[in-house]
């Protein structure tokens, strides 16, 4: 999506060796407008497909989420995040280890908000290592839904998480930004 390279180019930070600030618009500080485009470019590219419901993680999830909610005009569920893995009878839960963060959390849906006859489709802000993918498809087989594919804003494609994911058998993907590499501070992105 030309608007979003365009904007990371304008307002994204590269830190260290392979990590791109972007609070600006989407981790911190949101662009409600671009968010609604991006919404809206998820749609687009899953429109072969019945989507019946969006699921994410909490926090910055929520917000491409929810707009891809609304183009689709289905329900949005984030999964909630928790230090404590003690399990509970009411909820589908899955460990998350973060690279970037070094520690892992359990995410967890409650039960009522994902059904099997539900097609779902995940949304992330970035794919780095793809352990939230991970998490949440373990969370939707779980309930015996069915996947119908993953969008993200931000691939890092010189990052694991795409192989990850695949190898789970997640094969459909569809990243509006990918990021071939960080050369001198600067975003180099993917030839499309
Ligand atoms: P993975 O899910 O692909 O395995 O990602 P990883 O463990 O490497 O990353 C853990 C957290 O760091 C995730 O956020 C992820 O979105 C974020 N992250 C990974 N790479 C980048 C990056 O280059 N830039 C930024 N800004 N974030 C990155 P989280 O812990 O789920 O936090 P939240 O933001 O949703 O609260
Ligand atoms: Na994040
Ligand atoms: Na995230």
């Amino acid at each position: 999506m030309k608007e979003l390279e365009e904007r990371i180019q304008a307002d994204g930070r590269v830190l260290g060796a392979d990590i791109l600030k972007v609070d600006s618009f989407l981790n911190h500080q949101i662009d409600p407008a671009l968010m609604q485009r991006m919404g809206q470019e998820f749609a687009d590219l899953f429109a072969d497909q019945t989507i019946t419901k969006v699921v994410t993680v909490e926090a910055s999830g929520i917000a491409p989420a929810v707009m891809a909610g609304l183009a689709l005009n289905v329900p949005v569920v984030f999964a909630r995040k928790s230090k404590s893995r003690i399990l509970s009878d009411e909820a589908f839960a899955a460990d998350v280890y973060s690279y970037t963060k070094q520690t892992t959390n359990q995410i967890r849906i409650d039960k009522r908000f994902l059904a099997a006859t539900d097609q779902v489709l995940l949304i992330d802000d970035f794919l780095a290592n793809g352990q939230a993918l991970l998490g949440m498809k373990d969370i939707v087989d779980q309930a015996g839904a069915t996947i119908v594919g993953a969008g993200i804003v931000i691939e890092k494609s010189f990052q694991p998480g795409r192989d990850n994911a695949n190898q789970a058998g997640l094969t459909r993907i569809e990243s509006l930004a990918k990021i071939a590499a960080f050369e001198d501070g600067q975003v180099v992105f993917d030839q499309a």
